[in-house]
């Protein structure tokens, strides 16, 4: 009999359950995902350690009745499900997998990039439909090649997607809270104002994490701003867009068109007018979906499980205060 008890909200890769499964016993959740409130609660009754998906909510709560629970491993970057304060005051160390799924995402975004400026998803859909009879009959895409990127925050991820742009041959514009000097001098990526970049880019991603101060970030006034020619692609978080002033402005021509990987409901609701559009591309929230980051994503989270069940702390560690009590 183990001494550790691990639950995990959601499948991870087997060689990380295995690695975590020699000290602990481990626990996968049977309730879905998100894990409703009153299981978590039951769950964690016991357990010193979760790895934990994107979309359980950890509220202070939550956090109370979490006795024995000493690590929050978030199999992912965001913490937006966890109440960071609750989890500081009781100690309990909250971890993500931030350094390991930046390259995931950033190619996600340059795919859907790539995917609107040559209209793959409708090139594809011609082809297959047979509606392809004539040699040049299908509309004409953009270059990115010449074209201005505007990314918003330029964390981990947004450097990733700067680096390949900058391989594109794109131009970058980015808006951040702090000054980036290495992208400046490595990618000639300009700072700028939110404002300026909304006005003058041609594609704009987003890479902030959901935050209060991110919150609807780009509501009706800032997609007023863009180019009628151009796209949005976010693959950061739902909730930093007004997804019903987006479906405004696309629906009206505002903008050229957007590409999303998350939603503010997910799964996305089945009569959500998005999936009326034609000048949107949607995913289902891939942004770190390939075999290799997951995997890594798991080992990340349950390395640092282990360090926290044998009295280490994490190595990447989201609440740092913790690490000078
Ligand atoms: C992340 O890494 O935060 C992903 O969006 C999955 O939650």
């Amino acid at each position: 009999m183990k001494n550790h008890k691990v639950f995990l909200t959601m499948a991870i890769p087997k060689v990380a359950i295995d690695r975590v499964a020699q000290i602990a016993e481990v626990q996968l959740s049977p309730y879905g995902v998100p894990c409703p409130k009153d299981m978590l609660v039951k769950e964690l009754a016991e357990a010193e350690a979760v790895i934990a998906d994107g979309s359980t909510i950890f509220d202070a709560q939550v956090m109370k009745a979490a006795r024995k629970l000493r690590i929050v491993a978030r199999f992912g970057v965001g913490f937006d499900n966890v109440d960071l304060k609750a989890a500081t005051e009781r100690g309990v160390y909250v971890s993500n997998t931030l350094g390991v799924l930046s390259d995931a995402v950033a190619e996600l975004t340059i795919a859907l990039m790539l995917a609107l400026s040559r209209r793959l998803i409708e090139a594809h859909a011609y082809v297959k439909s047979r509606k392809w009879t004539e040699l040049s009959d299908f509309p004409l895409g953009i270059d990115l090649s010449g074209k201005t990127l505007g990314i918003i925050g330029l964390g981990q991820i947004g450097m990733e997607v700067a680096r390949r742009a900058s391989g594109l041959r794109m131009a970058i514009l980015y808006y951040d809270v702090v000054r980036r000097e290495d992208a400046e001098r490595l990618y000639e990526a300009k700072c700028s104002s939110l404002e300026n970049l909304l006005k003058d880019s041609d594609f704009i991603t987003l890479h902030v994490p959901l935050a209060s101060k991110t919150e609807k970030l780009i509501g009706r006034s800032e997609l007023a701003l863009m180019k009628p020619t151009a796209y949005l692609i976010n693959t950061a978080r739902g909730k930093v867009v007004d997804q019903a002033a987006l479906w405004q402005g696309l629906k009206e021509g505002r903008i050229a068109g957007a590409a999303l990987d998350v939603y503010e409901v997910e799964p996305i609701a089945r009569d959500e007018p998005l999936l009326q559009l034609d000048n949107v591309i949607l995913t289902p929230h891939i942004g770190s979906a390939t075999a290799e980051t997951r995997t890594k994503m798991a080992l990340t989270a349950a390395d640092d499980v282990i360090r926290v069940l044998k009295g280490e702390k994490p190595l990447n560690l989201v609440n740092r205060e913790l690490l000078e009590s």
